[in-house]
């Protein structure tokens, strides 16, 4: 008799190659409205399932986490960032948790390094300018920003992503510095040519620019508070790709509002898809809509690993990227 093929629930849209090779492989349960789905439903469509598939816009907190079905033993996300899973959660059920680290670190610091650009240079404001039909054309003093080159970059969390982020902003002359949890190997700090802080507010202090490039956990939530944000220097540019929730986005608005801070450049928010309305005002901040993993090869990349962890564990095999240890 043929073996019945692992009950899979994917809770959003993925790319159409990654949802063909998951119907290959297993019962696949599929989101075709691509419409975020309530707790409840995930819940539901879980009955009998063995893996749940979620993305960054699920909220996979304790009470959904204990309302799931027993047959689910493994949450196999679609994302290198789990936030937006409880661990805890996860662990005292025994259920495995997975994500796709690795695929997206050089999609993630592009976009990082866009947003350091287009901040300083005004790009969100001059293409709003265009489009209004308002533009004069070109003059010696108008839209004046800020150059990168010679600047200091503060990396705030340098692990893949920040590494590579490092990679390519040497190349734009910045000069690389970095807090970490833990100091990187001399050599890596040598061949990055990057300076080590310590005292995160001793570095943010000293920078032209920050980027954010850690994880969201209890110990980031917030980590830019507003008594640290104040301490950055008036001429100084934020650029976050990593979770909305590590600065306090109301008091960011605040101090770009007044002047405290020059810019901004965001790619991620505290209550994603809502924005903090000082925010759409302002004219020094370029706003994406959480774009860092968003290229074609990435999301297949992503969905790949998805697959592979998924195999390997209804194999029962160890999946190659388990979030923490059972
Ligand atoms: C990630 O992989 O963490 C991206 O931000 C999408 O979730």
């Amino acid at each position: 008799m043929a073996k019945r093929k692992p009950v899979i629930v994917v809770t959003r849209r993925l790319p159409r190659d990654v949802e063909t090779r998951m119907m290959e492989l297993f019962e696949a349960r599929l989101n075709p409205t691509d419409v975020a789905m309530s707790a409840k439903r995930i819940v539901d469509t879980c009955d009998g399932a063995q893996v749940l598939v979620p993305t960054v816009t699920d909220r996979i907190d304790a009470d959904l986490i204990a309302k799931l079905p027993e047959t689910v033993t493994l949450i196999a996300n679609f994302g290198v960032g789990v936030s937006h899973i409880d661990l805890e959660a996860a662990t005292a059920r025994k259920i495995v948790v997975t994500n796709t680290p690795g695929v997206l670190t050089d999609d993630t610091a592009d976009m990082a390094a866009c947003l350091l650009l287009a901040a300083p240079r005004r790009l969100g404001e001059g293409e709003r300018l265009i489009r209004s039909g308002n533009w004069d054309g070109w003059a010696p003093t108008f839209m004046i920003g800020h150059r990168i080159s010679e600047k200091r970059l503060g990396i705030i969390g340098m692990g893949r992503i920040g590494q590579a982020l490092a990679r390519r902003v040497r190349g734009f002359g910045m000069t690389v510095h970095y807090h970490n949890r833990r100091r990187l190997h001399l050599d890596i700090e040598k061949e990055l040519e990057a300076t080590y802080w310590d005292d995160l507010d001793q570095m943010l202090a000293h920078m032209d620019f920050i980027s954010i490039n850690c994880p969201h956990t209890k110990e980031t939530h917030h980590l830019l508070s507003e008594e640290r944000l104040s301490l950055l220097k008036s001429h100084a540019f934020v650029v976050n790709t990593a979770r909305g929730e590590i600065i306090d986005e109301v008091a960011l608005a605040r101090l770009l509002a007044s002047g405290k801070i020059a810019g901004a450049g965001l790619d991620v928010y505290e209550r994603e898809p809502a924005i903090e309305p000082t925010l759409l005002e302002l004219d020094n901040v370029v706003l994406a809509p959480h774009l860092g993993s968003a290229t074609r090869e990435g999301r297949i990349a992503m969905g790949e690993k998805v697959i592979v962890n998924i195999k390997s564990f209804v194999d029962h095999h160890r999946p190659p990227d388990r979030v923490f240890e059972i």
